[in-house]
């Protein structure tokens, strides 16, 4: 947990990640991205989109509205099952997750997605597993808890009607389906993307951004046939794994978690698994939904999900293989995996994020050596800001200005001396191994258009 607090206090300290309503003592797990942090997610965004859209022969991008029709969560399956099991601990009144007091009770033995309520219940009764609050154990028999937001429409009180924050980005996907495909004159198989917010009523947000009640899913349905369904489940986990190797994580820190317990519509399902400073946690899921999802919004919407196959003349609903990974839970996960704090050869430790130069939020800073340098340091801003996000910094020692770069992880800093004021040199400090090169003004574009390449 030791890098968790101290990851958690330079998000703060360097405009990475605020508590969100600060000034009114923060709203419980709601957090704000500052000038540093929106930079980053922004960065892993675009990332995304360009692996799993633009590089993506057959797949699609859409971005459908956060408020849909109530009947989309009924076909789903969220309105009657979308639940946590939660007990109230009657002394205490606060309230918990069944199935996380079993794991933690068992160390991780028993596998609590595999039981019934009322095996949690005998689980919980004959282990005594009491409240981690008070340490009573006086539990309230388990509820299932719908952990979707509601709010209602209409202008006037008689006319209201309930409708959702979406829990997942998904249903977008799949209520767009024939839109799509007729628009785009897309074939089976094909791909549909969005990146978009998704709220859940938590009943154990927490551990930062990790677990939160709004978030943002990075989310991807491919449509194809049955018998090639399992060919693609697997590319998908093998392209998910990838797509984080892209980004700079190291595999030791990665591993697959196939799910015991599947989803009731679901074929297969897995995880990919992060070493958090918390330990191994989800990072995103792959899963092979079968045909669950469209052949419920035909039924519920009443309109033919059939695909005519072009080639074979068959009349199908296709499968679908998701992707799914949520880019707040993805910005921590980088964020963890670039922290380093490094013993120099002076003794001094330095903070530095090793994030992949692609995702880095800033790209280059520019420093003049001295104030009376910043008209030349100016000029060299102005020509890298038409190309990367850069940071102009004159305050401060240069050594205490390349440490807060190091803490945000610039990968390059550009130094301005009284040299470039005779040739148009300056000096290119890189981030990871503090070696420094000189180069020609004329030059710094296209060499930091090569460091930054996703
Ligand atoms: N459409 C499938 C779906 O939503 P999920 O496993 O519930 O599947 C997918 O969510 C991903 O969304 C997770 O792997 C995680 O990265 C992210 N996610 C889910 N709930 C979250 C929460 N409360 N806070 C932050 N991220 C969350």
């Amino acid at each position: 947990m030791g890098n968790f607090d101290k990851i958690v206090n330079l998000c703060k300290s360097r405009g990475i990640i605020f508590p969100g309503s600060d000034i009114y003592d923060g709203l419980a797990n709601t957090w704000d991205y500052g000038p540093v942090g929106v930079e980053l997610k922004n960065n892993i965004k675009r990332a995304w989109w360009k692996t799993f859209v633009q590089k993506s022969e057959n797949s699609f991008g859409i971005d459908a509205d956060i408020f849909m029709n109530s009947k989309v969560w009924d076909a789903s399956g969220h309105t009657a099952s979308f639940s946590d099991p939660k007990m109230d601990c009657k002394s205490c009144k606060t309230r918990h997750r069944a199935d996380n007091l079993i794991e933690a009770d068992s160390k991780g033995s028993v596998n609590p997605d595999t039981m019934t309520n009322e095996q949690m219940e005998a689980y919980i009764k004959e282990h005594h597993v009491c409240c981690p609050k008070c340490g009573k154990c006086d539990w309230t028999p388990i509820r299932n808890f719908n952990l979707m937001f509601s709010t209602s429409r209409g202008v006037t009180d008689e006319g209201q009607n309930l409708i959702y924050l979406r829990p997942e980005t998904a249903q977008g996907e799949f209520v767009n389906f024939l839109n799509v495909q007729r628009s785009m004159r897309a074939k089976v198989p094909f791909g549909i993307a969005q990146i978009g917010k998704a709220f859940r009523n938590e009943v154990t947000p927490g551990n930062f951004t990790f677990r939160t009640i709004e978030f943002e899913q990075m989310e991807h349905q491919w449509f194809c046939r049955a018998d090639e369904s399992m060919k693609y489940y697997n590319e998908f986990k093998q392209k998910a794994y990838d797509f984080l190797l892209s980004l700079g994580f190291n595999p030791e820190h990665l591993r697959f978690h196939d799910h015991d317990k599947l989803a009731h519509y679901a074929k297969a399902a897995c995880d990919i698994q992060y070493l958090y400073p918390i330990g191994w946690e989800e990072l995103n899921g792959i899963h092979h939904r079968g045909d669950w999802d469209l052949s419920r919004h035909q039924e519920f919407s009443g309109k033919s999900m059939l695909y005519l196959d072009p080639y074979t003349n068959e009349k199908y609903i296709p499968n679908v293989v998701e992707y799914s990974i949520g880019a707040d839970r993805l910005t921590l996960a980088v964020l963890c995996e670039a922290y380093d704090e490094e013993k120099l050869s002076d003794g001094e430790t330095r903070v530095v994020m090793h994030f992949h130069p692609s995702i880095a939020p800033y790209k280059v800073a520019v420093l003049p050596l001295q104030k009376n340098l910043s008209d030349k340091a100016r000029e060299v801003y102005k020509i890298l800001s038409n190309y990367f996000m850069v940071s102009y910094d004159e305050a401060g020692s240069i050594g205490k200005r390349y440490r807060r770069q190091d803490e945000i992880g610039t990968p390059m800093c550009v130094t301005i001396d009284f040299d470039t004021l005779n040739d148009n040199t300056v000096t290119i400090r890189d981030r990871d191994t503090m070696e420094q090169i000189r180069l020609t003004i004329n030059e710094l574009v296209d060499y930091i258009i090569k460091k930054v390449a996703y």
